[in-house]
C-alpha cells in the first residue's frame, strides 16, 4: 500500500509541471477589439509567496508587444502561499490567440515604477484619473458621480454625469384609476457619500462611489435606493466598465420604480446643427445614422460631399460651399431635439424622436434586439458613446437623447424604461388567508410555496449592471461603434486551460477533463453537453429576461401547458435550489467553454444580487424558489451559500462586487439569532434569541457559513481570523458529535464560535437524523475544499466524520443500523448522493464502493436515468403560444443533480466505470 501510494504521488508529480509559465487563452474566439481587461489565474500550494513573486505576460509571437501587467492575490493556501491571483492588463493593439503568465521567485517591483499610462489624482474635493487617452474626474460630493470626461486632445464630451430615478407612490390599477390624483410622482438623483479608489493603479485603477437617491425638489423625503458605482479604467484605454448596483430598501406598496438611470451632458456648443451626430443602435451591429439637423433627402440637394459626410459622421465642407438653395434656407429644417429607443419587451424595440418638448412624437422603424450602445457628439467637438451589458435580456431598458439642438445635449442610458409599466415589487397575492403555520404547510402541500405574511417582501434585494462608456475625439465610424457594441455583452476575458486549473486544486479537486475514453463515459459527457444546451435554449424559448429575473432559470415543469411553472407556488424561478450554479460553474471547468461561462456569469450575478438580502435583519440570507425572488418565506443562508460564487470570484481575478456579496455571507451567522429557518416544522419548541446558542443544520446551514468562512479566510480578508475561529470551532464540535454529519444538527454559540451538541441530544449520546436536502446545497464541495485546505491541520476526526457520511447515506439498512443503530429511512436524491459515495471509494481507495457509485448514479428513483430520451421536442402551431424545445422528463433539481454527480463520478471513481455491471453506453 505504502509503495503504491509512493509511486502515484511520484507520478502525479511529474503530471504537473508547475514551473513553466501558464498558458492562457481568450474565452471562445480572439476579440478583434480590446479596451482592457481583468482576469483571474490559480496556483498550486506552496510554490509562491506574495512579497517575492513577479508576474509577467508575454504573447508568443517573437515582436509581441511588450504588455503592462497589473497583478495581485486574491486567494492564500493555508501556508500563506498564493492560491489565487488577479490580474490586469491594458488595451491591446494587436491581439493573440493566447498568452503566458510566468511567475518568477523575485520581489515584485515598486508598481509605481511600473510602465503606467495612469496618473490618479485624489484631493479632498475629488479623484480625478487620466488613462493616457481620456481623464475622468469624479465629485467626492455633491449630485455628479461623473463630473467630467474629457478625451487625451482636450475635448469634454460628457460632464456632469448623474444617476436618476423616476418613482411613483401607487399605481393606477387599470385606465379608468388614471383619473386618481392622489398619486405623487417624485424624481431623484445621485447624492454621493463616499468615494474612493485603489491604491494599486499600474495597469488599472477602480473608483467606488457610493451613495444613495435623493428626492429633486420636494425636501420631506429620505434619501433612498443606495447604490455602489464600480469604474474601471485601464491605463491607455478610451473606455470604462462600470459595474452599477442599487439595493431596494424601499416600501413595495409606495415606492413604485419608473425610471432608473444614468445620464450625461455631452457638451454640443459651437457644433453646428448638421454636424451633430445621433447613433441609436439596432440589431446585430446596425445603427441608426442621424444628424440633429438632417441635410439629406431634402427638395434641394446640398452637394454628394456634404450629405456623404453628414451620413458618415464626418464635418461637412463648409456651408458657403454647399449648393446655396441649400445653406439660404438651413433655418427652414427642423432640428430634432429628442431621440427615444425603448426595449420594453426583449423582442422589440420602438424609435421615435421630435423636434421639441410639447411638439408630436414621430415614429422611426425600429427592430428587435438592440445591442444599446449609442453615441451622442460632435464632427469636430467628439462625443461619448454610453453601452449596457446584455440591453435586451434586461429589458424594459432604453436610451434618450435629448436637447441635441442645444448648447448640451444629453444622453440617458434606462436601466429600468421610464416608457415601462412601473416595477412593481409588491406580493403577487394576498396572503390567500395563510395565517397559521398549519394552514401555510397545509399549502405547501397543493402549490408547494412556503407562505408567510410579511415574507414576501423585496426590501435588500439587489441588482448589478455593467455599463460601457467611451469617449470619442470626433464622431466615430458606425463600424467602430458596432465593434464596441459586439463586445459590451461578450466583454473579453482571459482564462487558464482546465487542465491546468485541474492540476493547481485551486478550484477542487472533485472535477476532472471531459472524458470520452470509453463508451459509457461518452455518454455521460453527451448527456451534461445536453443539459446544458437545453437550458440555454429554455432562456430564449422561455424568455426568461428581464430587469430582475435575467440569469435565472426555473424550476419545474408543466407538461399540460407546455410551460414552466412561472405561476405556481414553489415550481418557478429556481433561486439556485440544489446547485445549479455548482454544476453550471463546474461543467465550465472542465470544459473551457465560453457559452458556459457567460450562462453562469448571469446567472451568478443574478442569484447572488435578486434572490439573497443584503441589508436588514435577513442580510446573508436567501429566499427559497417562488413565483417572485423574493416571495416564499423560507429565507436561508443555503440561497446565499458563497460557494456558488466562489468560481466566478476568482476566475474574475476577484470582481469586487462579488466579493462584496461574499463579504455579507460572513453575518448570515446572526440571522439564526432572529429567524429560526426550521421555526414551522420545530418539534422541540426552541426559540431564537440574539448572541444566544442556536440550532442549526450540518447540510444546508452549516454548508453555506462555512464556505463564507473558508473563503474569507483564504481571502485573508479582514475578518479571516474570526472566520477561521468559526470554522474551526464548528468543524471541531462536529468531529466531536457521536455520529458526526449525522447528527443532523448543532447548537452553534455564535459568542465563540464553537458548536455543541443538538438541543435534542444535549448528552452526545448519538442522533440520527439524515436528510436528503443536507448535501445537495454545496456541502461536499465545501468539505473537499475545506480538508484539503486544512491538510494535516484538519480538525482530528473531521475527515473520518465525512467519510462516514458519504458511505453510509447510501448505504443498506443493515449497515446503518450496524453503525449507528438506526437507519436513516427512506432517502431521495440517491443519484446525486453517488458523489458522495464516490468520494468514499476514492479516499478508502474501495472498488467495492466506487461500484455502489455508479448503481446509484446509474438505477435510482428520481434522479435522469439512461433511458430517458435525452433529446427535446418541438412543440409548435396552436398548441403553444410560441414554438418551444420541450423535454418534460427534465427538472432543475434532477438536472444540477445530476451534473453533479456525473461531474464528481467520473472524476473520482471514473476508471470504476468501464468495470460496472451498471449503466449503458
Ligand atoms: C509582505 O511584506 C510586507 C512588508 O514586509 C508585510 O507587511 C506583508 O504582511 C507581507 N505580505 C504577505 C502576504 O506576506
Ligand atoms: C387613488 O390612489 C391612492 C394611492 O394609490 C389609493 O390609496 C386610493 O385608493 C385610490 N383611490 C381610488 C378611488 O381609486
Ligand atoms: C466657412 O467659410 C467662411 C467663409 O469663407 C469662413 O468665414 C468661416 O470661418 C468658415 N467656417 C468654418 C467652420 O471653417
Ligand atoms: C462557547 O459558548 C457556549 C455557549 O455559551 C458554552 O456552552 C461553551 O462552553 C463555550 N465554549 C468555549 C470553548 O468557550
Ligand atoms: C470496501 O468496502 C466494503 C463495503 O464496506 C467492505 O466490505 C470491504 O472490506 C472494503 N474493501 C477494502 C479493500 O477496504
Ligand atoms: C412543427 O414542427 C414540426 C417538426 O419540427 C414541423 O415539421 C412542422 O412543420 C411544424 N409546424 C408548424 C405549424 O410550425
Amino acid at each position: 500500500m505504502r509503495r503504491l501510494s509512493f509511486w502515484i504521488a511520484l507520478a502525479a508529480m511529474a503530471d504537473t509541471a508547475f514551473s513553466g509559465p501558464i498558458k492562457i487563452n481568450w474565452l471562445g474566439e480572439a476579440p478583434e477589439h480590446h479596451t482592457g481587461t481583468t482576469f483571474g489565474l490559480p496556483w498550486p500550494q506552496g510554490e509562491y509567496r506574495f512579497n517575492d513573486t513577479t508576474f509577467t505576460i508575454s504573447g508568443q509571437s517573437k515582436d509581441s508587444e511588450q504588455i503592462p501587467l497589473q497583478s495581485w492575490v486574491t486567494g492564500y493556501w493555508r501556508d500563506g502561499s498564493i492560491k489565487w491571483t488577479g490580474h490586469a492588463i491594458p488595451p491591446l493593439d494587436t491581439i493573440e490567440g493566447e498568452y503566458r503568465v510566468s511567475a518568477s521567485a523575485s520581489s515584485p517591483s515598486n508598481p509605481s515604477d511600473g510602465p503606467s499610462g495612469l496618473t490618479v489624482v485624489d484631493t479632498a474635493d475629488g479623484i480625478s484619473v487620466d488613462t493616457g487617452k481620456l481623464t475622468i474626474s469624479f465629485p467626492k460630493q455633491g449630485n455628479s458621480v461623473v463630473g467630467s470626461i474629457t478625451t487625451s486632445s482636450g475635448k469634454v464630451v460628457g460632464e456632469n454625469g448623474k444617476l436618476v430615478l423616476h418613482t411613483q407612490s401607487g399605481v393606477a390599477e387599470d385606465a379608468f384609476a388614471r383619473a386618481n390624483t392622489s398619486i405623487d410622482y417624485l424624481n431623484f438623483q445621485s447624492n454621493i457619500l463616499d468615494v474612493s479608489v485603489s491604491s494599486d493603479n499600474s495597469v488599472r485603477a477602480l473608483v467606488t462611489v457610493r451613495g444613495k437617491h435623493q428626492v429633486v425638489d420636494k425636501g420631506d423625503r429620505d434619501d433612498w435606493l443606495p447604490f455602489v458605482l464600480r469604474f474601471y479604467l485601464y491605463a491607455n484605454s478610451d473606455s470604462i466598465r462600470l459595474v452599477h448596483t442599487i439595493l431596494f430598501d424601499g416600501k413595495p406598496e409606495e415606492d413604485f420604480v419608473t425610471g432608473l438611470g444614468l445620464q450625461f451632458d455631452v457638451p454640443l456648443d459651437g457644433e453646428e446643427f448638421y454636424n451633430r451626430h445621433i447613433r441609436l443602435p439596432g440589431v446585430d451591429g446596425g445603427y441608426l445614422h442621424e444628424a440633429a439637423q438632417g441635410i439629406t433627402g431634402l427638395r434641394r440637394d446640398p452637394g454628394e460631399e456634404v450629405r456623404s459626410a453628414q451620413y458618415e459622421g464626418k464635418a461637412t465642407p463648409n456651408v458657403s460651399t454647399w449648393d446655396e438653395r441649400v445653406s439660404s434656407r438651413l433655418q427652414w429644417i427642423p432640428v430634432w431635439n429628442d431621440y427615444r429607443l425603448s426595449q420594453l419587451s426583449p423582442d422589440g424595440f420602438t424609435l421615435k424622436k421630435r423636434t421639441k418638448p410639447g411638439q408630436a412624437w414621430i415614429n422611426i422603424p425600429a427592430g428587435t434586439r438592440s445591442s444599446g450602445l449609442a453615441y451622442l457628439g460632435g464632427a469636430t467637438h467628439g462625443g461619448l458613446a454610453v453601452g449596457l451589458r446584455d440591453f435586451w435580456k434586461k429589458y424594459p431598458t432604453g436610451i434618450d437623447i435629448s436637447n441635441a439642438g442645444a448648447s448640451k445635449g444629453r444622453i440617458t442610458l434606462w436601466l429600468y424604461s421610464p416608457e415601462a409599466a412601473p416595477l412593481d415589487l409588491r406580493p403577487y397575492h394576498d396572503g390567500l388567508g395563510l395565517d397559521t403555520y398549519e394552514k401555510q404547510l397545509d399549502a405547501l402541500e397543493i402549490t408547494y410555496e412556503d407562505y408567510e405574511p410579511g415574507f414576501n417582501t423585496p426590501y435588500g434585494i439587489a441588482r448589478t449592471n455593467e455599463i460601457f462608456l467611451q469617449a470619442f475625439d470626433a464622431t466615430p465610424a458606425t463600424d467602430d461603434l458596432a465593434l464596441a457594441s459586439k463586445y459590451i455583452d461578450e466583454p473579453p476575458v482571459l482564462v487558464a486551460e482546465p487542465a491546468y486549473i485541474k492540476d493547481t486544486k485551486a478550484a477542487g479537486s472533485y472535477w476532472a477533463l471531459p472524458d470520452t475514453s470509453n463508451p459509457k463515459s461518452t455518454t455521460i459527457e453527451n448527456h451534461l453537453d445536453f443539459l446544458v444546451r437545453f437550458y440555454q435554449g429554455q432562456v430564449e424559448d422561455h424568455r426568461w429576461y428581464g430587469f430582475l429575473d435575467h440569469g435565472d432559470i426555473m424550476h419545474t415543469y408543466d407538461e399540460d401547458r407546455h410551460t414552466w411553472r412561472y405561476d405556481i407556488g414553489g415550481y418557478a424561478w429556481d433561486n439556485s435550489e440544489l446547485s445549479p450554479d455548482l454544476f453550471f460553474w463546474q461543467y465550465f471547468l472542465r470544459t473551457g467553454r465560453a457559452d458556459v461561462y457567460r450562462f453562469a456569469e448571469a446567472l451568478t450575478r443574478h442569484t447572488g444580487e435578486v434572490d439573497v438580502y443584503h441589508i436588514g435583519d435577513w442580510k446573508g440570507l436567501g429566499t427559497r424558489h417562488g413565483v417572485q425572488h423574493f416571495a416564499d418565506s423560507a429565507k436561508q443562508v443555503r440561497i446565499t451559500q458563497p460557494q456558488y460564487r466562489k468560481y466566478f470570484y476568482y476566475l474574475s481575478g476577484g470582481d469586487e462586487r462579488v466579493g462584496e456579496l461574499l463579504e455579507e455571507a460572513l453575518d448570515a451567522d446572526k440571522t439564526y439569532g432572529i429567524l429560526d429557518p426550521r421555526r414551522k416544522v420545530r418539534g422541540d419548541g426552541w426559540t431564537p434569541e440574539p448572541g444566544k446558542p442556536v440550532a442549526f443544520s450540518l447540510g444546508t446551514d452549516w454548508a453555506g457559513l462555512a464556505a463564507g468562512w473558508l473563503i474569507e479566510w483564504e481571502r485573508r480578508g479582514p475578518r479571516w481570523q474570526e472566520a477561521k475561529r468559526k470554522l474551526t470551532g464548528t468543524a471541531q464540535g462536529i468531529a466531536r458529535l457521536k455520529n458526526g454529519f449525522v447528527t443532523g444538527e448543532g447548537l452553534y454559540a455564535i459568542t465563540n464560535g464553537t458548536l455543541l451538541p443538538p438541543p435534542t441530544d444535549p448528552d452526545n449520546q448519538g442522533r440520527v437524523s439524515v436528510s436528503h436536502l443536507s448535501a445537495v446545497f454545496g456541502l461536499p464541495e465545501v468539505v473537499s475544499e475545506l480538508l484539503e485546505y486544512w491538510g494535516d491541520d484538519a480538525p482530528d476526526g473531521l475527515e473520518s466524520a465525512w467519510l462516514d457520511y458519504c458511505y453510509y447515506y447510501g448505504a443498506t439498512r443493515e449497515e446503518q443500523n450496524a453503525r449507528y443503530g438506526d437507519a436513516f429511512g427512506r432517502l431521495n436524491l440517491v443519484q446525486g448522493h453517488s458523489r458522495l459515495t464516490a468520494y468514499y471509494a476514492k479516499h478508502r481507495n474501495n472498488d467495492t464502493v466506487a461500484e455502489r457509485a455508479w448503481k446509484e448514479f446509474y438505477i435510482n428513483r428520481d434522479g435522469l436515468t439512461a433511458d430517458q430520451p435525452w433529446v427535446s421536442g418541438r412543440v409548435n402551431g396552436s398548441a403553444v403560444l410560441t414554438p418551444v424545445d420541450e423535454a418534460p422528463w427534465i427538472s432543475t433539481n434532477e438536472a444540477a443533480q445530476y451534473g453533479l454527480a456525473a461531474i464528481q463520478d467520473l472524476a473520482l471513481v471514473g476508471d470504476a466505470v468501464t468495470k460496472s455491471s451498471y449503466g449503458t453506453s
